[in-house]
C-alpha cells in the first residue's frame, strides 16, 4: 500500500499491515482537524492503493487522503529529463537555462502551481520543489564551468582564457616638453603654426637675410636633397616665420614647434636631428622690452619663479639686435656644476628683433611694423627637467627609457 502524506514526510511511502492502517487512521484524524481544500478540477489524486483514480465525487475519506495536482509527478519527470539533458557547449547551456531556469522556465512555472497545492501539503511540496530547483541549478553551474573553458566551436580560440595585457603607451618626453611650452605661450595669446621639414633654400636661408655664400650659413651644416639640390632639410624652424609673414596677415603672434636637421656628429650632447620652438611676434611698436618680458615670463613658468635670466649680445643674420638668453642653473642653484660647466648659467635660446630686411623680404613695411623672434631647442630643457644624460635616448625607441614617462606630464 502507498500513501502520500505530510505526516510521513511528504513522500510516497510504502506502508504495510497494521502499521499502515495505524498511519492511515492518524492521517485521517490530522486532516479532519485541518481539511485541505477541494482539489482543482482535473487534478490528479494519489490514492492509497496501486493506481490513480478519478477525482471522487462523494465525500469519502479518499478525497482527503491525498489530493494532488500532479506536481510531484511532474517534478519527478523533469528531474529525469534534467539528468538526461546533455550540455555540450555554450549554446546547449543557454538553451537549458532558458528551458529550466529562465523567467518563463519550468522551475518558475512549477512554483506558480504551488498555489493550487492544499495547505496541508504546501510545506512538503515546497521543500520538494526547492530541492528540484537546487538540482536544476547545480546542473547548470557545473555545466557552465565545463563549457566556459572550451574553445568556441571551430575557431580554435578559447575566449575564456585571460587576454594579452594591453600595454599602455606614454607620451614621449619631447612631446611632453613641447606641450608644456605651447601651453605657456598660448596663455600669452600665441597660436601654433606648422611648416615643412623639407624646405627650399629661400625660406630656410635667403629670406632670413642669409644670402648664398653668407658665412653664417656655415653655422648650420645642412643636409641637401641629392636628387633635388634646391631642397634641403630645414636647419631651424625659422622657415615657418617666413611662411607665416608671407601670408600678410598682421599682427602675428605665433609659436612654431617642429623637427630640424643639421649635419652634426652624433654624441651624447648633439644629434643630426632635434626639435625647436620658434616664436614670432609682429605688430606696431613691438620693442625689445616686450621680448624680454615675454621670455622672462616663459622661463619662470617653465623652470620656476626663482629662475634668473641674463641676455648676452649675439649675432643672427635675421635679427638685429640679437641676444642669447641664459637661465640660472637650477641643478646646482647657480653654484656651478658639470651641466652648467661651472658657470651657474645655462644657455637656452637665441632671440632678437626681426631684421628689417626679413620683414621687407616678406612684404611687410618695416617702418610701420617691428617684431621679435626667438628660437629654442626642446631637447635641452627636457634633459634638464627629467635628468636625461644622453640625447640619443630620445630617438632610440628603447621601451625601458620610454616607459619611465608613463603618467609623466
Ligand atoms: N634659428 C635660430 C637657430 O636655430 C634661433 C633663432 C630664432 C634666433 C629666432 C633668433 C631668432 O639657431
Amino acid at each position: 500500500m502507498f500513501i502520500h502524506s505530510p505526516i510521513l514526510g511528504g513522500k510516497f511511502t510504502k506502508v504495510f499491515g497494521w502499521n499502515g492502517i495505524l498511519w492511515m487512521i492518524s492521517y485521517i484524524i490530522s486532516i479532519e482537524k485541518n481539511p485541505p481544500p477541494a482539489p482543482p478540477p482535473g487534478g490528479g489524486y494519489i490514492l492509497i492503493g496501486l493506481a490513480n483514480r478519478q477525482p471522487p465525487t462523494d465525500n469519502s475519506f479518499l478525497r482527503y487522503l491525498c489530493p494532488m495536482n500532479g506536481l510531484q509527478e511532474k517534478i519527478e519527470a523533469y528531474k529525469k529529463e534534467i539528468e538526461a539533458y546533455s550540455i555540450q557547449n555554450a549554446k546547449d547551456l543557454e538553451a537549458y537555462r532558458i528551458q529550466f531556469l529562465g523567467t518563463k522556465g519550468i522551475v518558475k512555472s512549477l512554483m506558480a502551481e504551488m498555489k493550487d497545492v492544499p495547505v496541508a501539503e504546501k510545506k512538503a511540496m515546497g521543500q520538494l520543489l526547492n530541492e528540484f530547483k537546487n538540482f536544476a541549478e547545480e546542473k547548470y553551474a557545473s555545466a557552465k564551468e565545463l563549457t566556459e573553458h572550451q574553445e568556441v566551436e571551430g575557431t580554435g580560440i578559447d575566449y575564456s582564457l585571460p587576454g594579452q595585457p594591453m600595454l599602455t603607451g606614454s607620451r614621449h618626453p619631447i612631446s611632453l616638453m613641447r606641450q608644456r611650452i605651447i601651453q605657456i605661450f598660448q596663455r600669452l595669446g600665441f597660436s601654433v603654426a606648422d611648416g615643412p621639414e623639407i624646405e627650399d633654400d629661400w625660406h630656410n636661408f635667403t629670406a632670413l637675410n642669409l644670402p648664398e655664400d653668407h658665412p653664417a650659413r656655415d653655422m648650420q651644416d645642412t643636409f641637401y636633397v641629392q636628387q633635388q639640390p634646391a631642397w634641403l632639410l630645414r636647419t631651424h624652424t625659422s622657415n615657418v616665420q617666413i611662411r607665416e609673414m608671407q601670408k600678410g596677415k598682421l599682427p602675428i603672434r605665433m609659436i612654431m614647434p617642429g623637427r630640424v636637421y643639421r649635419n652634426e656628429t652624433i654624441s651624447a650632447r648633439s644629434h643630426c636631428f632635434f626639435h625647436q620652438v620658434e616664436g614670432l611676434y609682429i605688430d606696431e611698436q613691438v620693442s625689445f622690452a616686450d621680448l624680454k618680458q615675454t621670455l622672462y615670463f616663459f622661463v619662470r613658468e617653465l623652470f620656476g619663479q626663482h629662475v634668473k635670466v641674463r641676455f648676452r649680445p649675439s649675432y643672427f643674420p635675421f635679427t638685429e639686435p640679437s641676444a642669447e638668453m641664459d637661465v640660472s642653473c637650477m641643478l646646482c642653484d647657480s653654484k656651478g656644476c658639470s651641466v652648467c660647466k661651472k658657470t651657474g648659467w645655462l644657455e637656452i635660446l637665441g632671440c632678437g628683433m626681426v631684421h628689417p630686411n626679413v620683414l621687407e623680404n616678406c612684404g611687410i613695411d618695416s617702418n610701420k611694423y617691428t617684431g621679435f623672434a626667438f628660437g629654442m631647442g626642446i631637447e635641452r630643457p627636457t634633459m634638464l627637467k627629467y635628468g636625461i644624460k644622453d640625447i640619443r635616448l630620445f630617438s632610440e625607441n628603447d621601451l625601458r627609457f620610454l616607459k619611465q614617462f608613463t603618467g609623466a606630464y
